[in-house]
C-alpha cells in the first residue's frame, strides 16, 4: 500500500518535471507550468458519451493526464485520437498509452494531422490547447473546424485560465457555455463548452 503510494507520487513528480521542462522549452505552446489536475481532467472527460460508439478527439495531450481520464470513461484506446504538438510529449505518450492513435502535429492544421481519419465524425472534442496564446481569428476557425467534426449538439470542451471564454461568442454560429470552475487545479481552471447551433 505504502509502496504503491510512493510509486504514484514518484510518477506524478516525473510528469511534473517533464511538463516543466516542456514549458521551459516552449512557454507559449505549453501555456502552463504544472500539468492539468486529475480533478479537471475528470470534469473534462465527463462530457464524453461512451455509448455513442464514435471516437473521441483530444487536443494538446501533454503529459497525458486528460488522456488517462478519457480512457477511464470506458473509451477503448483505439477509439481515442489525440493530437500533440511537442515531439517530447508525443514520444512519451506513445510509450505510456499503447493503442491510442496519437498524432504529432498542429491542432490548427487538423486535416493534415488526421490524414486518413480527416473525414471521421467524433463524439466530442476535449481540448487543452492554450488558446489564449493564439489570435482570436484562429481560435474561432479552430472551434468551427472542430464543431464540423462532431454531431450537432455535442460539445467541444476547452480548458482555460482566464475568466472569460477564450473564444468569442458567435450566437448565430455556435453556443458558448460555461461548464465549470475547478479550484483544485494550479492555477484554478475554467472549463467552457462550444456547440453548434441547431
Ligand atoms: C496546458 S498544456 C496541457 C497538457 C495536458 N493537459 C497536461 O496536463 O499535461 C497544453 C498542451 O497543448 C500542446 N499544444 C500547444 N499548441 C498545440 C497545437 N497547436 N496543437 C496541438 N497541441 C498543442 C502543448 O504542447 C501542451 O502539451
Amino acid at each position: 500500500m505504502v509502496f504503491r503510494m510512493k510509486e504514484r507520487l514518484a510518477k506524478r513528480f516525473e510528469e511534473e518535471v517533464q511538463f516543466f521542462k516542456g514549458w521551459q522549452k516552449d512557454k507559449k505552446g505549453v501555456g502552463a507550468v504544472i500539468p492539468t489536475s486529475i480533478h479537471t481532467a475528470r470534469r473534462m472527460a465527463s462530457v464524453i458519451n461512451p455509448g455513442s460508439g464514435l471516437p473521441v478527439l483530444e487536443l494538446g495531450a501533454g503529459t497525458g493526464v486528460i488522456t488517462k481520464a478519457i480512457l477511464a470513461r470506458g473509451i477503448a484506446p483505439s477509439r481515442l485520437v489525440s493530437v500533440e504538438y511537442s515531439k517530447d510529449f508525443y514520444n512519451s505518450l506513445i510509450q505510456r498509452f499503447p493503442g491510442v492513435d496519437f498524432r504529432l502535429g498542429d491542432a490548427f492544421q487538423l486535416n493534415q494531422v488526421l490524414g486518413d481519419r480527416r473525414s471521421e465524425q467524433f463524439d466530442c472534442v476535449v481540448s487543452a490547447v492554450p488558446l489564449l496564446n493564439f489570435p482570436m481569428n484562429l481560435r474561432v476557425l479552430l472551434i468551427e473546424d472542430l464543431l464540423a467534426r462532431i454531431p450537432p449538439g455535442r460539445p467541444v470542451i476547452q480548458i482555460t485560465y482566464g475568466p472569460l471564454s477564450p473564444v468569442v461568442k458567435m450566437p448565430d454560429r455556435y453556443v458558448v457555455s460555461h461548464y465549470d470552475f475547478v479550484v483544485r487545479n494550479i492555477p484554478p481552471a475554467q472549463l467552457w463548452t462550444y456547440r453548434r447551433c441547431s
